[in-house]
C-alpha cells in the first residue's frame, strides 16, 4: 500500500486507490448515523482531504470519537468519488492509528481565527494554520522559480560566504562575527584589537552577497547568489528584517537596460510561475487577506513595467500637492511613502526608478557621464513599495577609488574588489530581489515578520 500525500488523494485520480495517508486532524464531526467525519491536513496543499471513519472500525469508540483537533493519526483506507459539494475526492478508513495525541484544553490553535501578532509567538505552530502553510508553499516555489530561470537562461549559481570583511551597501549595518570574550578583550592601546579576533581583523555578517558575485560575473558572465543577509539597521517597520533572503543576478558585459530587462522577465517569471502553480494558495490569500491579489499580480504578467528617472520622479512628487512626512526636493532619499504614492496612486502598476544621486547611493554604482547621478535602479511594486535594488556597477578603477574615498572606505580594503575593474574590467550589472517583499507581494500580507519561518528583528530572536 502507497503512502500518499493530502494533495495527491484529492485529485479525482486517486479514486479506487487503497492508500495510507498521515496528518493532522484539523476538525472531527460525528453524525447521528454512528460515523464520523475527520478532515486531515498534511501541508501538502491548502485544503483537507475528508476521511469517513465508520463505527464498525474497532477503535471507533475508544479512539476515533475521542481525536482532537491537532493530533497526528495515520489512515488507511480507499479513495473514493465524494457525493460532497466542493471535494472530488474522499477517504474509507480500514483502519485509524492515533499516532500523537494534543490535548484539547492546550493545544493553541484549537479554535480558528488568532490574530498574527499571536501567531507569532507561536512561530513553531504556526505552519499548521492554512495562512502560514500557505506562505510556506509559495515560499518553495518562489525558490524554485529562481533557480529554474537562471538555469534556464544559462547563469550558475554561486555560493557567496556568509561571514566577510566588506560593507557592500555601506550603510554601517553590520553584525559583528566575533570569538572575542566580551568581558575580557584583547586591548592595544586602550582600544580592543581585532588582530587577536578569530578571523585576525573585523569580521561580519554579510549585509549582501554582490561583491563577491561580481568575481564570479567577471569571470563566468551571467551567476546569481540566493542567500540569508543579515542587516543591523534598528528600523522596525512592517517592511524590514534583520535576517533576510535575497536574490542577486550579477551579468558581465550587461549594462542598466539589460539590468532593468533581466529585472522585469525575472518578476514576471516569478509571478506567473506561483499563478499557475499555486492557484489554491493564492485564492485562498485573495479571499482573506487582499481582496485586489490577483488584479495586482496580473499587472506584473500583463504590461510593461514603466521606466520614469529618478528627476521626474521627484518631479512628480513635488507636483504632487500632497503633504509628505519627509519632505521631497532634488538629492533627498525617496521614503516608503513616496515609492508607494509613485507605483500605488500615480502611475497604478510597477515602475523602475533609474539614475539616482550619486551621494544617495553606494560607492559600486556607475557614474553618469552628469557626474551628478548614478546607474541605479529600484524596482516599485503596488502593496510594497521596493520589491528591487540594482545598478550597473563602475567598471573605472580612477571613478570607484573616488567613490570609495567619498563614501568614507579605505580602498586598501577592496582592493581585491578593485582587482576585477584592474584586470579586463567589463561593464556590467545585477541587482537584488529581496525574498521576503515578494511573498509580501504574492500573499498581500501586511507584515514581514508573517512572510519568513522565524523572523529576526530588533528585540527578537526566539527559536
Ligand atoms: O537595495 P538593497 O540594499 O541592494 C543590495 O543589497 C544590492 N547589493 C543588491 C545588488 O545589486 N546585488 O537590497 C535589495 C533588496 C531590496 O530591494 C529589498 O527587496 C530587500 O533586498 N531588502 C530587505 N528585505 C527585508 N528586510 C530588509 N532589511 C531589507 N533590506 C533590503
Ligand atoms: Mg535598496
Amino acid at each position: 500500500m502507497d503512502t500518499i500525500s493530502v494533495a495527491a488523494a484529492r485529485r479525482a485520480e486517486a479514486v479506487g486507490r487503497t492508500v495510507r495517508l498521515c496528518g493532522w486532524v484539523r476538525t472531527r464531526r460525528d453524525s447521528k448515523g454512528g460515523f464520523s467525519f475527520i478532515e486531515l491536513n498534511d501541508g501538502s496543499c491548502q485544503g483537507n482531504v475528508q476521511v469517513v471513519a465508520a463505527g464498525e472500525l474497532p477503535n471507533y469508540e475508544d479512539v476515533v470519537k475521542k481525536l482532537k483537533v491537532g493530533a497526528s493519526v495515520a489512515i488507511e483506507g480507499e479513495v473514493k468519488a465524494s457525493p460532497a459539494k466542493g471535494q472530488a475526492t474522499e477517504i474509507h478508513a480500514a483502519k485509524v492509528d492515533l499516532l500523537g495525541d494534543a490535548d484539547a484544553e492546550s493545544y493553541p490553535l484549537q479554535k480558528k481565527g488568532h490574530t498574527y501578532e499571536f501567531l507569532r509567538t507561536i512561530a513553531h505552530l504556526r505552519p499548521r494554520t492554512n495562512t502560514f502553510g500557505g506562505i510556506a508553499r509559495l515560499r518553495h516555489q518562489v525558490s524554485m522559480s529562481v533557480h529554474q530561470f537562471f538555469d534556464e537562461r544559462g547563469f550558475f549559481y554561486i555560493h557567496t560566504p556568509i561571514i566577510t570583511a566588506s560593507d557592500c551597501e555601506g550603510g554601517g549595518e553590520l553584525f559583528r562575527v566575533t570569538t572575542i570574550d566580551p568581558d575580557k578583550p584583547p586591548k592595544t592601546d586602550g582600544k580592543t584589537d581585532y588582530a587577536h579576533d578569530f578571523f585576525g581583523k573585523p569580521a561580519y555578517l554579510t549585509v549582501s552577497g554582490q561583491l563577491q558575485v561580481e568575481a564570479f560575473a567577471c569571470s563566468m558572465g551571467k551567476v546569481y547568489t540566493f542567500g540569508p543577509t543579515f542587516r543591523a539597521e534598528n528600523s522596525n517597520t512592517p517592511r524590514h528584517l534583520a535576517e533576510f533572503w535575497m536574490i542577486e543576478p550579477e551579468v558581465a558585459f550587461a549594462d542598466l537596460t539589460d539590468n532593468m530587462n533581466l529585472a522585469e522577465a525575472f518578476l514576471k517569471r516569478i509571478v506567473g510561475d506561483a499563478l499557475a502553480k499555486c492557484d489554491e494558495d493564492l485564492k485562498f490569500f485573495a479571499e482573506r487577506v487582499d481582496k485586489g491579489l490577483f488584479d495586482r499580480l496580473h499587472a506584473i504578467t500583463g504590461q510593461p513595467f514603466l521606466r520614469v528617472s529618478y528627476t521626474e520622479a521627484v518631479d512628480i512628487l513635488t507636483k504632487s500637492g500632497k503633504t509628505w512626512e519627509f519632505p521631497v526636493s532634488w538629492g533627498s532619499d525617496l521614503q516608503s511613502e513616496h515609492e508607494r504614492f509613485l507605483t500605488e496612486q500615480h502611475f497604478k502598476q510597477p515602475v523602475i526608478l533609474y539614475d539616482y544621486p550619486r551621494t544617495l547611493k553606494p560607492f559600486y554604482m556607475r557614474v553618469n557621464d552628469d557626474g551628478k547621478t548614478v546607474r541605479a535602479m529600484d524596482v516599485l511594486v503596488p502593496g510594497v513599495g521596493e520589491i528591487i535594488g540594482g545598478s550597473q556597477r563602475e567598471e573605472r578603477l580612477d571613478v570607484l577609488e573616488t567613490r570609495m574615498k567619498e563614501q568614507g572606505l579605505h580602498p586598501e580594503g577592496y582592493s581585491w574588489y578593485a582587482d576585477l575593474r584592474r584586470y579586463g574590467t567589463v561593464p556590467h550589472a545585477g541587482f537584488g530581489l529581496g525574498l521576503e517583499r515578494t511573498l509580501l507581494f504574492l500573499t498581500g500580507m501586511a507584515n514581514i515578520r508573517d512572510v519568513i519561518p522565524f523572523p529576526r528583528t530588533p528585540g527578537n530572536a526566539e527559536y
